[in-house]
């Protein structure tokens, strides 16, 4: 199954992804994740990508597709994916349309996890991510429940760089609501819910 996760920063993509990774070992491509670990090693993707995470705007396109297309041919993903944080716009959509294609592969659903802003917001000022394995979590856990590492919070979780989040998810991912279901694969969750529940929809609607 080739899923497309969307919502909001802070939505609960991240954390639904983790569950279904769990129970089914479904690939997870987060190009968050996929960036931040850049950024942590220092790479020159890394490098040209802090100052845009920083400030909450969107990496230019061309390098968050080239990341996309290198981890689409990996092993894991042959099987299906669930993209996590991509596309964020519309010539991301376009392309993963057209690259998909190529392979002779379709996506099955876009499924989008859906939280009203003033509840994202209050998530967002008190999550906490493990600084080793990434779990997210939130300011209770005070050392990582997976694997007892430090959990710290994102640089990009700061007030000010949330509503900018917010402003981009506004103006350029959102369109990819209609994007999506006007392919006919858009299937819709509500996120405002405790996470077990939210789950439990999540896997009612992938059919899991
Ligand atoms: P990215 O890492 O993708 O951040 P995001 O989309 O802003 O999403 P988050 O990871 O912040 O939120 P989430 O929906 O996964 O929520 P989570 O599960 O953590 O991107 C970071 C940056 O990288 C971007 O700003 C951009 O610069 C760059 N980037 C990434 N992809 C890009 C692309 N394609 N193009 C260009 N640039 C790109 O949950 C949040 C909190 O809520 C947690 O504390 C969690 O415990 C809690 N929570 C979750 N669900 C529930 C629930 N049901 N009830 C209560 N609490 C909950």
């Amino acid at each position: 199954m080739n899923i497309v996760l969307l919502g909001a920063p802070g939505a609960g993509k991240g954390t639904q992804a983790q569950r279904l990774v769990r129970d089914f070992g479904i690939a997870h491509i987060a190009t968050g994740d996929l960036l931040r670990a850049a950024v942590k090693g220092g790479t020159e993707l890394g490098v040209q990508a802090k100052k845009y995470m920083d400030a909450g705007e969107l990496v230019p396109d061309q390098l968050v597709i080239d990341l996309v297309k290198e981890r689409l041919s990996e092993d894991d993903a042959q099987e299906g994916f669930m993209l996590d944080g991509f596309p964020r716009n519309t010539v991301q959509a376009v392309t993963l349309d057209s690259e998909l294609s190529a392979l002779g592969r379709e996506l099955d659903c876009a499924l989008l996890v859906d939280v009203p802003f003033d509840t994202i917001i209050e998530r967002l000022s008190s999550r906490r991510t493990c600084r080793d394995c990434g779990y997210t979590g939130t300011v209770q856990d005070t050392q990582c429940p997976n694997c007892t590492g430090e959990m710290y919070q994102r640089d990009d979780d700061s007030p000010e760089t949330i509503k900018n989040r917010l402003d981009v998810y506004e103006k350029s991912t959102s369109p990819l609501v209609e994007y999506y279901r006007g392919q006919g694969i858009l299937q819709v969750i509500d996120g405002n819910r405790d996470v077990d529940v939210v789950y439990a929809d999540t896997r009612k609607v992938l059919g899991l």
